[in-house]
C-alpha cells in the first residue's frame, strides 16, 4: 500500500485565510525549498483541497475556510456543555475521531470527551461505509460518554443526538435542517451530515458511547463526485443552505459540541421520551411514501414516525410495521 501523503500544517496555516502566496513566499515562511512547496501542495490537493496555481502569482485555496481552533470553540461552547467537558481536542488529522475515542478511556461519569478533527484517514459511517470530507470541507466530530447504568432507549440516543444536532444548526440561522431515519440530517431530500452511534460494553452495565457526527460545511465539486458515485443520496453543505456564504467553522463546532453534549446529559437522565415529540416535528420522512432497505429486506409504505423506542413505523396496506434498523429513501426523491 502507498505510504498515506502527510500534510505540512504550516503550509495549511498559511493557505487558510485566503489570498494568493508565491511559492517563493511560502518556501520562505515554511524554511523548505521551493519544490518542497510544490510536493506539499500536491499532497494537500491529494487530501481533497482544491487549490488553484495564479499565474507568475503563486498559490491560492478555491474555497478559504477558518481553521478549527480549540482554543476559540471552547469560548464558544455553552456554560452547561462546558461544566461537562473531560477532554477537548482538535486535531488536525486522525484516523477517525470515534476510533480514537473508542481505543481510549471512557470519561468520567457525568463528564464528556471530546474529539474533533479537520480530517480524517478512515472516517466511518453507518452500514459500513466510509465518511468522506476533505481538509477544511466539514466538521468531524466525536464525543463520548459513560453511562454507568444504560439509560432507557439506549438504541434511540443517535435519534436523540439528531434532534440536539438540528437545534444546534438551527441557532445558527439552518433552520431548513430536518432529520432523516434514523440518522441522517439532512435539508429536503439532499444530506446534510450524518450520525454514527458506536458502543462498548454490556446491555445492562456501564456502557462507553461515543457519537461521531460529520457535517459538510463546503464541499468542493469533486468530493460530492465521489460521494454521489459511492451510491450516495443527494448532498448538500452549510455553505449551500446560507447561499453561498462561507460559514464559520468554529461556530459551528461550537454549537454543534454544545447540542450534543447537552443532550448526552438530558438523555441519561430521561430516555428518549423527552426528545421523541422534538424528533417528530423535524422528521423529513412523516406522512411519506418510503422504501426501507434493511439488511437483503425491502419494505415499502408510508412513513408514520417513531415509537417510544426510536423504531421507524410504516403502514403497509393498513398494517402498521415496526422498523427496527435500516435505511429509508424518499419515494419521490
Ligand atoms: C453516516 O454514515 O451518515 C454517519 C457519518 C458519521 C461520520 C462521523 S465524522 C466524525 C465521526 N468519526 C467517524 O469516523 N465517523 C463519524
Amino acid at each position: 500500500m502507498a505510504p498515506r501523503p502527510v500534510m505540512n500544517d504550516g503550509l495549511v496555516a498559511l493557505l487558510a485565510g485566503g489570498g494568493v502566496r508565491s511559492g517563493e513566499a511560502l518556501a520562505r515562511a515554511l524554511g523548505i525549498s521551493r519544490a518542497a512547496v510544490w510536493k506539499q501542495i500536491a499532497t494537500l490537493r491529494k487530501l481533497g483541497v482544491e487549490i488553484e496555481a495564479v499565474a507568475g502569482q503563486g498559490y491560492r485555496l478555491a474555497r478559504p475556510f477558518e481553521l478549527l481552533d480549540a482554543g476559540v470553540i471552547a469560548t464558544l461552547l455553552s456554560d452547561a456543555a462546558s461544566a461537562r467537558i473531560a477532554s477537548f481536542e482538535v486535531l488536525r488529522s486522525v484516523d477517525s475521531t470515534n476510533a480514537r475515542l473508542l481505543a481510549a478511556p471512557p470519561p468520567p461519569e457525568g463528564c464528556a470527551a471530546v474529539c474533533i478533527a479537520e480530517y480524517q484517514t478512515a472516517g466511518r459511517g453507518r452500514r459500513g461505509r466510509s465518511w468522506v470530507a476533505p481538509l477544511g470541507a466539514g466538521i468531524c466530530m466525536s464525543v463520548a460518554w459513560r453511562f454507568t447504568s444504560p439509560p432507557p432507549q439506549l438504541g434511540a440516543l443517535g435519534l436523540a443526538m439528531g434532534v440536539g444536532a438540528a437545534r444546534a444548526l438551527h441557532s445558527l440561522g439552518y433552520g431548513l435542517v430536518q432529520l432523516k431515519w434514523p440518522n441522517d440530517l439532512v435539508a429536503g431530500d439532499a444530506k446534510l451530515g450524518g450520525i454514527l452511534s458506536e458502543m462498548q460494553g454490556e446491555m445492562d452495565g456501564p456502557a462507553h458511547v461515543v457519537v461521531g457526527i460529520g457535517v459538510n460545511v463546503d464541499l468542493p465539486k469533486a468530493a460530492r463526485e465521489s460521494i454521489a458515485a459511492a451510491g450516495n443520496p443527494r448532498v448538500t453543505d452549510l455553505r449551500e443552505l446560507s447561499d453561498g456564504a462561507v460559514p464559520a467553522r468554529n461556530d459551528v463546532a461550537a454549537s454543534l459540541a454544545s447540542g450534543l453534549i447537552e443532550t448526552l446529559a438530558r438523555f441519561e437522565v430521561a430516555g428518549f421520551a423527552t426528545f421523541r415529540a422534538a424528533w417528530s416535528t423535524l422528521d423529513v420522512l412523516a406522512g411519506e411514501d418510503v422504501v426501507v432497505h434493511s439488511g437483503e429486506r425491502m419494505q415499502e409504505g408510508r412513513a408514520c414516525g417513531v415509537d417510544q423506542d426510536g423504531a421507524l413505523m410504516l403502514e403497509h396496506e393498513g398494517r402498521m410495521q415496526r422498523i427496527v434498523a435500516g435505511e429509508a429513501t424518499l419515494r419521490r426523491a
